[in-house]
């Protein structure tokens, strides 16, 4: 029967975070209990999943520890029972050495953490001491999953930069806050520009590692050799140049998240590596003798199909497995047109700030556009088609004709047909002379020389299929003038110009 133990060591402070401990072993048993007390927790235990429902009818906890294989049942009837009553206790599931499939399936059913039997006593205290900090995070993460979707909710501000109320960003933001709280790894799907990178920044922000860091990483953006001392640091003298220790991402998002963005491009050894960092919660930098304990939430995206990269053997399936035990699909722009009015509002707002203009309403001429609009590049086209537009605005609506890609021509053309106003407005590449003619006096002269800079280049290079040798001549600047203002106002270029190394490729483009 479950006993109520009270601290034993009288120095610890006394405090009132309560933790359930359930366990069929009485040995093993009292040693966490032991181990819970020395932290100066109060604990108590049951040996089977009856005691454990007497235990938590009585009161609340902070934690519940529970093993997977109790005599009268599964551990995850825990969980479960924990997530259906909508209970705030974080549970932490103990699994059988080599059963991955389990721990895989508690994080799924809503484990904060796992931990492997026989268990290190040292990550024990870890794991729990992780599970009951900032219960107010959990709380609000909590209460934003049963909320999220319903008016008037909490304000959550790491939740409302991602802009959208349609049904499948309302899925998304639940999503979120319900990962949010535990340290499950997360994989992100998405088209390119759908807001992979804001989903991942919003789990870190609604779970209780928000006041921690934040690490993001760009896994197709570094050189192989130095992947490794990048993800996990190098001691000084460790190789050529390492003039001092230096940590690495794993170091730096201690307590936080490590985003591992476009983690299809890892190469495979370096697969192997993170696996291994992953599953033994440890790493060692380049150089050192020391295995060093690492408390890091996973969260990867991926604008790849990863599962058809296992299949061709190009990703460790192991890794796969394990990056992807929760996943979350941002879903592409055209499927939730109904936000398009709320972004463009949002996007707009932000655009015309960094200039230092004040933001247009939009015109319905240019929404409806957008509406027929293919916007392959989802959001991140939108913002670059209301950058272009704001840069042309001359009115006090923001209003453009919008080129329409092929297969949107169609539609496109029945819109402006149909708007007898703009019934001759043909679409058109290149500044109206009398647009060219206005004088528009900024507050800031820079941040809207370059919003001009940025509209014209990003619409030559459309003109030119994204040839920079072409856009350079027609703009008469150099080929090095165009690279450099290409980088610097952070034009984006469609993926095919870029190969393998994340270098635009000079080759594909003079080939033109
Ligand atoms: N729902 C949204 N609300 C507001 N802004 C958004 C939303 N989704 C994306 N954005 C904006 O669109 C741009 C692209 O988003 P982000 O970088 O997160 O996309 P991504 O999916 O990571 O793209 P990529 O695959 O190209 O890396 C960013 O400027 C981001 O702030
Ligand atoms: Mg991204």
């Amino acid at each position: 029967m479950a006993t109520i133990a009270q601290p034993s060591n009288s120095n610890t402070p006394a405090t009132s975070t309560q933790i359930l401990v359930v366990d069929d072993e009485p040995d093993l048993r009292t040693l966490y209990e032991l181990t819970l007390l020395r932290e100066g927790y109060q604990v108590q235990t049951a040996g089977n999943l009856a005691e454990a429902w007497e235990q938590l009818k009585q009161r609340q906890f902070d934690a519940v520890i529970t093993d997977m294989r109790l005599p009268d049942g599964l551990g995850l009837e825990i969980l479960s029972y924990l997530s259906t009553a909508q209970r705030s206790e974080r549970c932490i599931v103990m699994t059988a050495y080599g059963s991955a499939e389990n721990a895989v399936e508690s994080l799924k059913a809503g484990a904060f953490d796992y931990l492997t039997k026989p268990v290190d006593l040292k990550q024990f205290r870890a794991v729990v001491a992780s599970a009951i900090q900032g219960p107010a995070g959990y709380k609000v993460a909590r209460a934003l999953a049963k909320t999220v979707g319903s008016a008037g909710g909490p304000h959550a501000s790491a939740l409302n930069r991602l802009v959208g109320e349609s049904e499948p960003m309302l899925a998304v933001k639940a999503r979120i806050a319900k990962v949010a709280r535990s340290m499950a790894p997360v994989l992100v799907r998405g088209e390119s520009g759908t807001g992979k990178e804001l989903v991942a920044q919003a789990i870190h922000a609604c779970s209780h590692r928000a006041s921690g860091p934040f690490v993001a990483v760009n896994c197709g953006a570094i050189p192989e050799n130095l992947l490794e001392a990048e993800f996990f640091g190098a001691k000084k003298g460790s190789y050529t140049g390492a003039m001092q220790d230096r940590e690495g991402y794993f170091q730096a998002a201690r307590h936080g998240t490590l985003f591992l963005d476009e983690i299809g491009d890892l190469p495979l050894a370096m697969q192997s590596k993170l696996l291994r960092a992953i599953q033994e919660r440890s790493i060692r930098a380049i150089g050192s003798t020391v295995e060093d304990t690492v408390d890091v939430r996973i969260v990867s995206a991926t604008h790849k199909d990863l599962s058809a990269d296992v299949q061709a053997g190009r990703f460790r399936q192991d890794l796969y497995y394990r990056l992807n035990v929760i996943e979350i699909a941002v879903p592409p722009l055209r499927h939730r047109r109904g936000d398009l009015p709320a972004l463009c509002t949002t996007l707009l707002d932000k655009i015309a700030r960094d200039s230092g203009l004040s933001a247009p309403a939009l015109s319905q001429h240019l929404l409806s556009q957008l509406e027929a609009h293919p916007l392959r590049g989802n959001v991140r086209e939108l913002e670059n088609l209301l950058h272009r537009a704001l840069a042309l605005n001359d009115g006090s609506e923001l209003d453009m004709e919008v080129d329409q890609t092929p297969e949107s021509a169609e539609t496109a053309a029945t819109i402006v047909k149909a708007d007898t106003a703009s019934a001759s407005a043909l679409p058109t590449h290149s500044l109206p002379p009398e647009q060219r003619a206005k004088l528009v006096i900024p507050d800031d002269l820079q941040a809207y020389l370059d919003t001009q800079e940025k509209a014209i280049l990003t619409q030559v290079l459309q003109e030119t299929q994204f040839n920079r040798t072409a856009a350079a001549a027609r703009l008469k600047l150099s080929l090095r003038q165009i690279r450099y203002r290409i980088a610097s106002l952070n034009i984006t270029m469609p993926a095919s110009e870029v190969s393998e190394d994340g270098l635009i490729d000079e080759s594909v483009e003079d080939g033109h």
